[in-house]
């Protein structure tokens, strides 16, 4: 799982990236992180490549509770076979 704080909206991607890279350790910018292995982009709001809806990553919902702690839903939130 990988976690992004965008201005104090948080987002969660699956962080497996197509030939294995770490999307966690990629570089965010504004809502788009990039890969740092083959460096595809992702758009941390959806999982989408802002390239092609063909190539995406799950993404899960996730929010700061009261406590200061993010909670991640572990459903994905869109099923990828209903993906375009
Ligand atoms: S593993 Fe991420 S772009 Fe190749």
């Amino acid at each position: 799982m990988a976690v992004f704080n965008v201005d104090g909206v948080f987002h969660a991607l699956e962080n497996f990236c197509a030939s294995g890279g770490s999307i966690g350790e990629g570089e965010l910018h504004g809502h788009i992180v990039t890969c740092p292995l083959d460096g595809e982009t992702y758009d941390v709001r959806t999982g989408i490549s802002p390239i092609s809806d063909a190539i995406f990553v799950k993404h899960f919902d996730a929010r700061l509770d009261g406590s200061g702690n993010v909670l991640v839903r572990l459903e994905p939130t869109e099923d990828e076979d209903e993906r375009p």
